[in-house]
């Protein structure tokens, strides 16, 4: 059966491609060509995603195939719509034997070749659309022979070349043509301009001749004309004002000349005019206002002249206004301030003068660009009201003031153009509000000052110019982290110091940089001799806490380590100096008031030597002492001395001493370097009672404190094992710490700062030096909360007063935008546990090396080497199940994000649970 139906196509075949053209009447003696004519076409196309499926030869009628309908009467095929089938190939001649087919649609396939002339004598299309394809060649004149049913039709976006065939002008039925983007060229067939039904005519981006025709004025059924992106010319004629239903008018990118008929202001129903990029000239006339129902009017690129005129305010749709590149003159238009509906205002490149007007009522607008004029003063200051605002292009005026802050209320802003005009003073710190900026040309002006910082909050950054300007200061090394960047511009500058490293940075062209002497890095070829911000250090081989120094950081290793030993001497000298002038703090005439309460107060008499400039004033001589501890007894007329002898050590707070009162008791006490405070008594009162009262076995207990306007201490319980550091790197090699005590130092540690975190202080200085041992072996943490005593809790006063703490500060001290929490002493403490297991300082200093510990720990132990990193002077005799863990735990506590440290009380579980298995293990052997 089945091979009798295939021999049955066969004679249809044979009868419809080898008989027919000979005897044309015999087709119809045969079935209808639908299915064949459609197995015919399907042969010739490749079809890859399989959408013709259906279509089965084997099938009498095509009606159910994919893509196909029938008349429901006639049974014969009336449309083929295969638009985006993905078909490519050439077109058959199957299609021809659709002899119903009203609409054909063929679009975005990839059809290629020519269309045959055959086509059109299809006689009943109504719908010819073959748009989007790879159709090519010269559309023969014979296509629209027969279009008397024609009313779409659509080559668009193709490659047809040559002429439009003449025969279009037989196709009096058409109602929208659509030749666009082809390569058409030459004249129009004169009679496209009598088609009175005619609503759509898009021949725009070829290379089509000629001019508008006065009787443009039959095709008074137009609603859309786009001539654009051709070589038309002349004038636009008188008749189009005839056409009163258009709604959009194209004819930009082509060669027009002169000015606008007229008997355009009749069409008040358009609302696109769109002319640019032609000849056009004279002023705009007064009589655009009556277009009211304008929402896009550009007429950029021409020649026109003049003021903008003023009932442009009468467009109250106006979305759209671009008049760039024309020669307009005079200043702003106010007027366009009315038009409330704007998205996009584009006045660049005229030769528009004065100030810029305050433009917050525009609350629509996401475009303003006024590049390229003569405005002078200041941006609006109502910018930031702008909330939709994406682009703001300034670029090429004579602005000569500063960048406001309101700047920052442009939330929306995506690129803000700046460059070239005479702007002073800083970049504002509110551009960090902008988030979603991903250009930012700010190069050509005389902006100074620093980059702030929060630029790096400016995730999407891509492009950043801000080359020939005064900035000045380091560039801010979060800019490494922006993510998106492919251009960063900032040469021609003052910066100075160490280009960021890493992302971007590491691939930075060098012409970016240029033409900023005082900066250093690979890119410039110059050398950074170290790397910002290190911490300083004053004596590397100083025992205890260094002797701190207001010097900024230098970003000239060498010079600094000059300058260090100088300062070094110079404080020997003055040491040498109180030595000799013996200072003999004599505490005398101490009356205490009340010895139950837990905060008696005392006057203290101290007679004092030179180093007090002001000892003779009454305040000097009688202070207050409060003690806290009810133990302190200097009711025997305690003679203590704050003897050279007795230092414990110096540290950025002020150096300590030990003194044995009359009675026997032990204190060191805090000698306060009075320029480091700036508090009231009251305040300083208020502050040290806040950490004074916070007890625990592994804190250093205050005893008390003692206050006059020239001299401060504070009265510690003493600690006689020394510190952490003395028994790490300088004790004999028969005195080493073992394993287990390091241990219990960690954990003492970790639960005497966990103690203070919960009674709400930081501590802001971990550093071994602060860390003493009791006879027990037990940690004492000391120099908790003094902090709190600084005139301001700044990261800047905080860091350089801890800043002899070399190795231990936190990476957040250096970043301005992340809050300084109590995870900084996390940060220390991790370095401390590092220190205690490894017994090797936070950083070393080589000959010409600097070796940092956290570094050092996380290579090896990424390398599967950790145990190489315990300290050898252990012997080995340490269990590894211990050793490991803990340094992994001290690298975590190092991260540089603050929120990915444990906290405290984590801390002491973890460690709790590190040691307790091989507690079980001992008790189990
Ligand atoms: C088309 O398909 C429907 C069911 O899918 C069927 O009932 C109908 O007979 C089919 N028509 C033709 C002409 O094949
Ligand atoms: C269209 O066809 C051409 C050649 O026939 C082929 O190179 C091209 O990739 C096709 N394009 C698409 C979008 O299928
Ligand atoms: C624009 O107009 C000015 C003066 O009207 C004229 O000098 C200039 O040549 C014109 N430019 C063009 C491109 O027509
Ligand atoms: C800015 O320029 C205008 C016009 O030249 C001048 O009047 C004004 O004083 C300038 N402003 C500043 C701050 O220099
Ligand atoms: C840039 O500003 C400085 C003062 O901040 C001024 O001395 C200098 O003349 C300005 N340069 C230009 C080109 O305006
Ligand atoms: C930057 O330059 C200004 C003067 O233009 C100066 O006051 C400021 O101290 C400079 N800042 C740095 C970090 O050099
Ligand atoms: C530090 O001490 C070591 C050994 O005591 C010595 O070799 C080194 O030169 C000292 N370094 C400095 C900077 O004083």
């Amino acid at each position: 059966m089945r091979a009798f139906l295939k021999m049955k196509r066969l004679i249809e075949f044979f009868i419809l491609f080898v008989l027919a053209p000979l005897c044309a009447r015999c087709v119809n003696l045969s079935l209808n060509g639908d299915v064949l004519g459609l197995i015919v076409f399907k042969a010739a196309v490749q079809d890859p995603k399989l959408k013709l499926a259906s279509w089965n030869e084997d099938d009498d009628s095509p009606c159910n195939w994919t893509g196909v309908q029938c008349s429901p009467r006639s049974k014969r095929v009336i449309e083929l719509n295969l638009n985006g089938f993905s078909l490519s190939g050439r077109l058959g001649r199957g299609l021809f034997q659709l002899e119903f087919l009203q609409r054909l649609s063929l679009s975005n396939n990839n059809l290629t070749g020519n269309i045959s002339p055959n086509f059109a004598r299809v006689d009943n299309l109504q719908v010819i659309d073959l748009s989007g394809n790879n159709f090519s060649g010269v559309v023969s004149d014979d296509f629209f022979r027969q279009c008397r049913s024609l009313r779409v039709v659509s080559l668009a976006n193709n490659k047809f070349s040559g002429k439009i065939p003449d025969s279009l002008s037989l196709c009096g039925s058409l109602i929208s043509v659509n030749f666009s983007s082809n390569q058409f060229s030459g004249s129009l067939p004169s009679g496209i301009w009598s088609f009175s039904g005619l609503r759509s005519l898009d021949l725009s981006d070829n290379a089509l001749l000629g001019e508008i025709p006065k009787v443009i004025e039959n095709l008074y059924n137009l609603r859309t004309l786009n001539l654009s992106k051709n070589q038309f010319s002349g004038h636009i004629p008188d008749g189009i004002g005839s056409c009163l239903l258009l709604r959009s008018i194209d004819l930009s990118e082509n060669s027009f000349s002169g000015n606008l008929p007229q008997t355009m202001q009749k069409l008040v129903l358009c609302s696109n005019l769109i002319l640019g990029r032609n000849l056009f000239d004279g002023d705009v006339p007064e009589w655009v206002g009556e277009m009211k129902s304008l929402e896009t009017l550009d007429f950029s690129r021409n020649n026109f002249t003049g003021r903008i005129p003023t009932t442009i305010e009468n467009l109250q749709y106006l979305k759209v206004l671009n008049l760039s590149s024309n020669g307009f003159t005079d200043s702003f238009p106010e007027s366009v301030m009315k038009c409330q509906s704007l998205l996009a205002l584009d006045l660049s490149h005229n030769l528009i003068m004065g100030n810029l007007p305050e433009i917050g009522s525009l609350r629509k607008l996401q475009i303003l660009s006024l590049s390229g004029n003569y405005f002078v003063g200041s941006l609006p200051k109502t910018i930031g009201d702008l909330k939709a605002l994406s682009i703001l292009d300034l670029s090429g005026n004579q602005l000569n003031e500063t960048i406001p802050v309101a700047i920052g209320g442009a939330v929306s802003l995506i690129e803000l153009k700046l460059d070239g005009n005479f702007l002073r003073g800083e970049i504002p710190f509110s551009i960090a509000h902008c988030s979603s900026l991903t250009t930012l040309f700010i190069s050509h002006n005389n902006i100074t000052g620093p980059i702030p910082a929060a630029l790096a909050k400016l995730s999407y950054l891509q492009n950043v110019d801000l080359s020939f300007n005064n900035l000045n200061g380091t560039l801010p090394k979060q800019l490494s982290n922006l993510p998106n960047l492919l251009v960063f511009n900032i040469s021609h500058n003052n910066f100075k110091g160490e280009l960021p490293g890493g992302g971007f940075f590491n691939t930075i062209s060098p012409s970016s940089v240029t033409g900023n002497p005082s900066l250093c890095g690979s890119v410039v070829n110059k050398s950074c001799p170290s790397v910002l911000p290190k911490p300083i250090v004053l004596n590397p081989n100083s025992t205890s806490d260094s002797i701190s120094s207001s010097l900024p950081p230098s970003n000239n290793h060498k010079r600094n380590r000059n300058i260090l030993s100088i300062s070094a001497l110079v404080a020997i000298g003055a040491a040498a100096f109180i030595i000799i002038g013996v200072i003999s703090i004599t505490i005398l005439n101490l009356r205490v008031q009340s010895p139950t309460s837990s905060s008696s107060a005392a006057a203290l008499a101290l007679s004092v030597g030179d180093d007090f400039s002001n000892s003779s004033s009454p305040d000097a001589n009688s202070g207050k002492l409060v003690v806290l501890s009810g133990e302190l007894d200097f009711s025997t007329g305690a003679h203590a001395l704050l003897n050279k002898d007795c230092e414990l050590g110096r540290g950025g707070f002020g150096a300590v001493y030990h003194t044995i009162l009359r009675d026997g008791h032990s204190v060191a006490i805090k000698k306060l370097t009075v320029s480091s405070l700036v508090k009231s008594q009251e305040d300083f009162e208020r502050e040290v009672r806040k950490f004074g009262i916070v007890r625990h076995q592994n804190l250093v207990a205050l005893e008390g404190y003692y206050w006059t306007p020239s001299l401060q201490l504070l009265i510690y319980e003493f600690v006689s094992g020394g510190s952490l550091y003395r028994l790490l790197h300088e004790a004999s090699d028969d005195n080493v710490l073992s394993w287990n005590e390091r241990f219990d130092i960690i954990l003492g540690t970790a639960k005497g700062l966990a103690h203070l975190h919960q009674s709400n202080t930081i501590h802001y200085n971990i550093k071994s030096s602060n860390i003493l041992i009791d006879r027990n072996g037990q940690p004492k943490v000391g120099d908790y909360g003094l902090a709190r005593l600084l005139p301001m809790l700044d990261r800047y006063v905080l860091s350089s007063k801890i800043q002899s703490a070399l190795g231990y500060m936190a990476p957040e001290f250096t970043c301005r935008t992340v809050k300084i929490t109590e995870k900084c002493d996390v940060y220390g403490f991790g370095i401390l546990i590092l220190e205690v297991v490894t017994g090797k300082r936070p950083v070393e200093y080589m000959e010409d090396d600097v070796a940092v510990l956290s570094d050092m720990v996380r290579e090896a132990v990424e390398e599967g080497r950790a145990e190489e990193c315990v300290d050898r002077n252990l012997r080995g005799s340490f269990p590894m199940e211990e050793a490991v863990p803990v340094l992994k735990l001290g690298l975590i506590c190092t991260s540089h994000v603050p929120s990915n440290r444990p906290d405290m009380r984590e801390m002491v579980k973890i460690l709790e649970m590190i040691k307790c298995p091989s507690e079980l293990q001992e008790e189990l052997g």
